[in-house]
């Protein structure tokens, strides 16, 4: 049975969340043993109701009975999506078919994407522009593009009367927090798990991000809340998750973080690994370490959560077919993609096989990208000493 929760949050305004404990893969990559919630909220004025946003197919049927205690096919009058991946929207089609009076209210490309993906048919469907106003029972819901946080049709929803802005995958966090919202408390795995949600699903559009932060800033409106579609809910303190968002989305370096990532099939690059990792440690830096190996292997969200504010990033790797380890080019392609090159470093380590490709591998690819790289070590099975390299400094923090 998946845990469903519904909650008054003002006069009018409720949280239906849906708990989701069967995804072990978010989009079938990202390990979440956390767990991750769909939100979607309900308005209730004396013209209507309005439905924002849904929960992912799989939950369709819990879906409908949570709505048909609050709610009711002549009262919902109106349902906004303001993003169109199904984690959102799995259950419109059949909202649609049985809340058939609502109008759907989108971004104009989700309007495309609600006729292909779902067979919406257009005369359910109403474009919103940037900054329009719909009024409804003495609620004014203004509508804020909010394009690739994390789609390019995703908007925003400031209701506002209540000063509450409702803004789907932004401020958002895997996770199942027993505390619903932060008046009641910030539950301590909480920020790591939004960290990690914010740089694995949202991280390679920090720009828009960072744009999107921007204009919520400069709202003439102090805001009340944020309503996010996954995670834990802000009516406490909003500043704490949007100056939050701000770092990791700048991937600011945390000064004595150094970030050990190893793929070997036969541990030759051990030695030099650890020969590192001792002199790191007695430079000053804290130090995670994670080993992809024939025994197993981390999750590769963590690796991208913690490298994320990293000063120091260690890649070691063997070569396999001539090239980079297929495991090491995934990683680096998700680190190159996702993850903020200024103010870190990155040291290479290699082993030797067929030829010295690996290091040159990474070394170009990462460069382009403007990491900096300050070495590139290559072992075979006898080496394990260090040569000299010049360390940045660990800063404390
Ligand atoms: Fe929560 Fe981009 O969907």
């Amino acid at each position: 049975m998946s845990k469903i929760l519904t909650r008054q949050l003002t006069d009018n305004l409720y949280l239906l969340r849906v708990d989701d404990e069967k995804t072990h893969y978010f989009e079938s990559l990202w390990e979440i043993p956390e767990g991750i919630t769909y939100n979607a909220y309900l308005l209730k004025t004396r013209e209507g109701d309005v439905l924002f946003d849904g929960w992912k197919s799989t939950f369709t049927n819990e879906l409908l009975d949570t709505l048909s205690t609050l709610t009711s096919p002549s009262d919902l009058k109106y349902m906004v999506v303001h993003h169109m991946e199904p984690d959102h929207t799995g259950s419109i089609r059949t909202l649609t078919r049985f809340y058939s009076k609502a109008k759907i209210l989108v971004h104009p490309v989700g309007k495309k994407m609600l006729e292909k993906f779902y067979g919406i048919p257009s005369k359910r469907i109403e474009i919103v522009k940037n900054d329009q106003t719909v009024k409804l029972g003495g609620k004014h819901l203004r509508f804020l593009y909010a394009s690739w946080i994390h789609w390019p049709e995703t908007i925003f929803t400031l209701i506002e009367e209540d000063n509450l802005l409702l803004t789907c995958d932004a401020f958002g966090g895997y996770g199942l927090p027993d505390c619903v919202t932060d008046l009641e408390c910030i539950p301590d795995s909480y920020m790591y798990s939004a960290e990690k949600y914010m740089v694995t699903v949202v991280g390679h559009y920090r720009r828009n991000l960072l744009t999107g932060i921007s204009k919520v800033e400069q709202l003439e409106y102090k805001l009340n809340g944020i309503l996010p579609g996954h995670g834990l809910l802000w009516l406490k303190n909003p500043q704490t998750i949007i100056d939050a968002y701000k770092i990791w989305a700048n991937g600011e370096p945390v000064g004595n973080r150094a970030t050990i990532v190893q793929v070997t099939m036969y541990g030759l690059t051990d030695n030099l690994v650890l020969s590192l990792e001792s002199r790191l440690r007695s430079s000053g830096y804290r130090i995670r370490r994670f080993v992809l190996n024939d025994e197993g292997r981390p999750n590769l969200s963590d690796i991208l959560a913690i490298a994320n504010r990293t000063k120091l990033l260690v890649l070691a790797t063997g070569t396999y077919e001539a090239k980079v380890h297929p495991l090491m080019q995934f990683i680096i392609e998700e680190i190159k993609e996702k993850i903020p090159p200024t103010g870190k470093n990155v040291i290479i380590v290699t082993s030797y096989g067929w030829g010295s490709v690996a290091g040159r591998e990474i070394k170009s690819v990462l460069e382009k990208s403007g990491w900096n790289i300050i070495n590139v070590i290559e072992s075979d099975l006898t080496r394990g000493t260090l040569p000299s390299i010049q360390l940045p400094l660990a800063n404390s923090g």
